[in-house]
């Protein structure tokens, strides 16, 4: 699984194809290959990134975390 934190941006996720997304007593399954979830804190669509962070000004530096499962 790959980790990406874009410059002044969201944090993007590779899936692997499926994820679900558990808030409260709902979960719903989620079926694409990436998401973008929300590090600004701006975003009306919590907790995916919906472009809020552009016109907040967030600032911070891009990196990636790759989790290895073959350790
Ligand atoms: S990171 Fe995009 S809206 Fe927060």
């Amino acid at each position: 699984m790959k980790i990406e934190f874009r410059e002044n941006g969201s944090i993007g996720i590779e899936t692997g194809g499926t994820l679900v997304l558990r808030q409260g007593e709902q979960e719903v399954l989620i079926e694409k290959p990436k998401v973008s979830l929300c590090r600004c804190g701006h975003s009306a669509n919590k907790p995916f990134c919906d472009g809020s962070h552009k016109t907040a000004g967030f600032v911070a530096p891009a990196a990636v975390i790759e989790l290895k499962t073959d350790a």
